[in-house]
């Protein structure tokens, strides 16, 4: 109810109590409440004895309604789940995915201001203050999952394209799934799944971007390699359009994904890449293995060229 009263309350300029109250069929009274209930989210709403209620601010937060308002997905983020301070919308996606019988449908998105106990890569924190974009999708797809790989770069290209859409700012991606700005980390990708042999039975693609941020607010250790996207564009960053257009370039690339046509992503992500032709470091959690990273191929494998010219695949790593 408090949705439909914002739909009417941003069409005009004042709107009596009295004609909310007949267009929704409640009394004025369940308007009043309605509209405080607003005004708790944070809704700068004035009322006039006269003339009735006002809209005068939105509130700088990722509500759904605010999010569902002009987002041309046709099933990403089409049900939204918000939280203001979560443990992890990767733990609340994981929970929520198990229950597809019961009406959770791919594109369900699970959204936070911030994450009390946010996850990285290899169990690492992921540090998740107030000003940031945590959030997670949640996704059945019809493919083998040998596809995890390709749906992380997949997401690498759609947070890169809409980050330059909203703020004009280029970043790069450093295999498999960080995405640089000038060698700093500016957002995080951690893809979970539960398969069978052969089925995918849930993705959760997590994506955390350092918005509107300040580094010194980061831990110590990881100030160093950490930046956002205020400290490189030098203002804030509108957050909620920046969700919107990564959600619409997500499924832009999901819907190529799903077509088995990953070669053109991959081709994009060739563009943005941090990795290909430098000589790095790679562990693989069993070994550390040094060469150059001559390819990315149609798996999503980094392909290594060690000093002795032996090519080496691997699939799933860390670049050190
Ligand atoms: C990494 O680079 O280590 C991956 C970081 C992924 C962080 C995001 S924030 C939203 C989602 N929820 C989490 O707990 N983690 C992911």
């Amino acid at each position: 109810m408090a949705n439909d009263i914002l739909k009417f309350l941003r069409e005009k300029e004042y709107i009596s109590g009295e004609v909310l109250a007949r267009k929704l069929n409640i009394s004025r009274v369940a308007i009043w409440k309605q509209v405080q209930k607003l005004k708790d989210m944070g809704y700068k709403i004035i009322s006039d004895q006269n003339l009735g209620y006002c809209l005068v601010s939105r509130p700088d937060l990722l509500l759904p309604q605010e999010i569902q308002r002009g987002l041309s997905t046709n099933y990403i983020g089409k049900e939204i789940y918000y939280f203001p301070e979560p443990k992890s919308t990767n733990i609340i996606a994981k929970e929520k995915a198990l229950h597809r019988a019961e009406g959770v449908n791919e594109g369900t998105l699970i959204i936070a201001e911030r994450q009390s106990a946010g996850k990285g890569r290899l169990g690492r924190k992921w540090f998740s203050p107030a000003g940031g974009i945590w959030l997670s999708v949640i996704l059945y797809p019809q493919l083998s999952p040998s596809y995890i790989s390709r749906i992380t770069l997949m997401t690498a290209v759609a947070a890169v394209k809409a980050i330059k859409i909203c703020t004009q700012i280029k970043s790069q991606i450093k295999w498999p799934n960080d995405i640089l700005i000038n060698e700093k980390k500016v957002c995080g990708i951690l893809t979970e799944m539960s398969a069978e042999l052969d089925i995918i039975n849930w993705v959760v693609v997590g994506i955390g971007i350092n918005t509107n941020i300040d580094h010194r607010d980061f831990p110590e250790d990881i100030q160093e390699n950490t930046i956002s996207l205020k400290e490189v564009s030098g203002k804030e960053i509108l957050r909620v359009k920046l969700v919107q257009v990564f959600l619409q370039e997500f499924e832009k690339y999901y819907e190529i994904l799903k077509r088995r046509e990953f070669s053109s992503v991959l081709k994009e992500w060739k563009l943005y890449s941090h990795t290909l032709g430098k000589k790095i470091r790679v562990d693989t959690g069993e070994r550390i293995i040094t060469g150059e990273a001559v390819e990315i191929n149609e798996e999503g494998a980094l392909i290594l060229k060690k000093e002795d010219g032996e090519l080496v695949k691997i699939l799933s790593g860390t670049i050190i």
